[in-house]
């Protein structure tokens, strides 16, 4: 049954109104997105019946295979974006370096980054994947890497495409975290879940558990205080899930609660981490944020790092409130005893 509501493009046009000097490119550039997002989607849901499944024989820059999906997807992105005039470059987890606009080609004042395919390995065996995106500003006609490494908090928009059970947009421009979900009827997202609020009280956390051993004191003790269940000091019983696809398990805990982390660990300290500031951590924290929940690094708030690479890792925690607050108060605890600085400092933990 086709769901009447308002679409994306809708929403998006009601939202420029904030924005009395707005031009229309920024929202051009968000249905370009989506555009994007929806082909993607649709090449994600023939599977093999496409030949879209499997490996490459390349690697990225960052040394992991490229499945054939991470490629298709960065190539939608660049053909969607790139001669549109609304952006004036983009980085994507796909490309060394910077995507240069072609010359001729008009240019606009933003920058895209984004990570085509999050999740990779969700995809040969029909698990959910995503993309996650976001969007900067800048007045450079020809940007470089320089001009993408601004602090989270100078996002203009951040979202993500979760290619699950069903296809949502998840998205926020500063003003709250909406949800839209793709009606496969007529080919629109339609919002379906405005103004998500993460509860700030949750049972749940999602980590690779395997890497245990490798954690910071700080991140076990919380874990290991949670397993101990209604006998132990939380006084309740705890659930684990990992989807290992970032987008979903974001997605779960901005829903219903929870806490996603990928801490910091011994076999992670040269990489600075194990996810992407740029674009995985930045744009979840923003929407998590939104959502009213917290995002950090343990010790910094993720949204305050200056960024110092394009493809930086960093340790990424976040989730519902009460969670996050205990979390961090043991890194504090942890890096006054250790001699490390502690500066996260956000509204929900002053
Ligand atoms: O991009 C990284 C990613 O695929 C995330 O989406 C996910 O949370 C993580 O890696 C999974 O890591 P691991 O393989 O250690 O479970």
């Amino acid at each position: 049954m086709t769901h009447f509501g308002v679409t994306l493009s809708q929403f998006i046009m009601e939202e420029q109104r904030r924005f009395p000097e707005a031009t229309g490119n920024f929202t051009l550039l968000l249905n370009d997105i989506a555009v994007s997002c929806k082909m993607i989607a649709a090449a994600v849901q023939k599977g093999q019946l496409a030949n879209v499944l499997g490996a490459t024989d390349n690697e990225n820059c960052q040394g992991e295979t490229q499945q054939i999906l991470d490629v298709i997807a960065n190539e939608l992105f660049i053909k969607n974006n790139a001669n549109r005039g609304h952006v004036a470059a983009m980085a994507s987890e796909e490309m060394d370096d910077v995507f240069n606009i072609p010359e001729n080609v008009p240019r606009g004042n933003y920058l895209l980054i984004f990570d085509p395919l999050d999740g990779s390995s969700n995809i040969d065996i029909n698990g959910p994947i995503g993309t996650i995106f976001s969007i900067l500003k800048t007045d450079k006609k020809n940007p470089t890497e320089e001009d993408f490494l601004q602090e989270g908090t100078k996002q203009v928009c951040a979202g993500y495409c979760l290619y699950g059970s069903a296809t949502m947009m998840v998205l926020t421009i500063g003003y709250g975290t909406h949800g839209f979900t793709l009606d496969p009827a007529i080919g629109e997202f339609i919002l379906t879940h405005p103004n998500m609020q993460i509860p700030s009280s949750t049972a749940e956390y999602a980590i690779n558990q395997a890497n245990r051993n490798l954690w910071e004191p700080p991140m076990r003790k919380y874990i290991d205080e949670c397993d101990l269940g209604v006998e132990g000091p939380r006084k309740k019983k705890f659930t684990m899930r990992w989807v290992g696809a970032m987008v979903m398990d974001i997605h779960r805990l901005i829903q219903r609660g929870g806490l996603f982390a990928y801490p910091m660990d011994s076999s992670l300290t040269e990489k600075g981490g194990r996810l992407r500031l740029m674009y995985e951590a930045n744009p979840m924290a923003f929407l998590v944020e939104q959502a009213g929940g917290i995002a950090s690094t343990g010790y910094e708030r993720i949204l305050d790092l200056a960024p110092e690479k394009l493809h930086q890792r960093v340790p990424v925690i976040m989730g519902s409130t009460d969670e996050m607050k205990i979390i961090l108060d043991n890194h504090k605890a942890f890096a006054k005893e250790a001699g490390k600085e502690f500066t996260h400092q956000c509204k929900s933990y002053a």
